[in-house]
C-alpha cells in the first residue's frame, strides 16, 4: 500500500457523489452529538434482532460511552462525523475515526476505522448509507487517508455485503470467548444475561 494518494477515475466519481432525493449530508459539531443517540439505539437493537453472538449492551448504558469516545475520536484532525439529514430530522449517520499508522498493518500513515454506521429503519435501502459512504470516502481521500476499516458483527451479513460490493474484503477476525461459558451451549438456545438490550417497539 503506497504512502500518498493519486487522483483516480475512482476519486473522481466518488466527489460527485449525490444522495437521495430530499437528503442531504453534512458534518454534525461535537456539542450535537445527543442527536445520533437515537441512531445508535437503532443500531444496537438490530444486532440484538439479529441475535449477535456477543450479547448486546443495553443502550441506556452503552450510549454514555460511546458519546465519550465519539467526543475523543473528534478530536484527531481527520476524523468525521457525517450525518445524513431529511426535513431537518437525522436519518443516518457514519463515524469516521481518524488514526495514526498500526505497527502491524502497513497503512498509509494515517488510516481511518469506520466505527458506526447506522440509518434509522424507516430510512434503509433507499441508498443513504451508501451516500454517506460515498462522502466519507471522497474526504479520506481528499486528506490523502488510503487504507480504511470497518468491525462488523458476524451476523450483520447485509452490511458485510454492502461494504464486499464497495471493494472491502475481511482481513481480520476478532474471536469472543467467555470462560465460564465454556462447556455449555453457544447457540441461539442459549440463556442472555439479564439486562441485555431488548427490542424496543415503536
Ligand atoms: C447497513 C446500513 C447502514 C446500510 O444503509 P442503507 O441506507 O440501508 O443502505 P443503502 O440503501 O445505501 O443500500 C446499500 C446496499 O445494501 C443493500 N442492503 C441494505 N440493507 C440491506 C438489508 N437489510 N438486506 C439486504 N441488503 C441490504 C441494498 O440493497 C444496497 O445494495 P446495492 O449497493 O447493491 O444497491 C443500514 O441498513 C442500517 O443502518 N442497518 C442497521 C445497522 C447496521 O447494520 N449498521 C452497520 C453496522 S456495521
Amino acid at each position: 500500500m503506497s504512502d500518498t494518494v493519486e487522483p483516480t477515475d475512482e476519486r473522481a466519481r466518488r466527489d460527485a457523489y449525490s444522495a437521495p432525493p430530499g437528503v442531504r449530508i453534512e458534518r454534525l459539531p461535537v456539542e450535537r452529538l445527543d442527536a445520533i443517540e437515537p441512531l445508535w439505539r437503532a443500531l444496537l437493537e438490530h444486532l440484538v434482532d439479529l441475535d449477535s453472538v456477543v450479547p448486546i449492551r443495553p443502550p441506556d448504558e452503552s450510549w454514555p460511552k460511546r458519546k465519550a469516545n465519539y467526543t475523543e475520536y473528534l478530536e484527531e484532525p481527520d476524523s468525521l462525523l457525517l450525518v445524513a439529514v431529511r426535513a431537518e430530522a437525522i436519518v443516518g449517520y457514519v463515524m469516521v475515526h481518524g488514526q495514526e499508522w498500526d505497527e502491524v498493518w502497513h497503512t498509509s500513515p494515517r488510516f481511518a476505522e469506520i466505527e458506526t454506521l447506522s440509518v434509522a429503519e424507516g430510512e434503509r435501502g433507499k441508498g443513504i448509507g451508501s451516500a454517506l459512504l460515498d462522502a466519507a470516502e471522497a474526504e479520506l481521500e481528499r486528506l490523502g487517508i488510503d487504507d480504511i476499516v470497518i468491525g462488523v458483527d458476524s451476523v450483520n451479513e447485509a452490511a458485510r455485503l454492502l461494504y464486499e460490493r464497495r471493494g472491502f474484503t475481511v482481513g481480520y477476525h476478532l474471536m469472543h470467548g467467555r470462560l465460564s461459558d465454556r462447556g455449555k451451549p453457544r447457540s441461539n438456545e442459549r440463556p442472555r444475561p439479564a439486562g441485555e438490550a431488548t427490542k424496543v417497539e415503536p
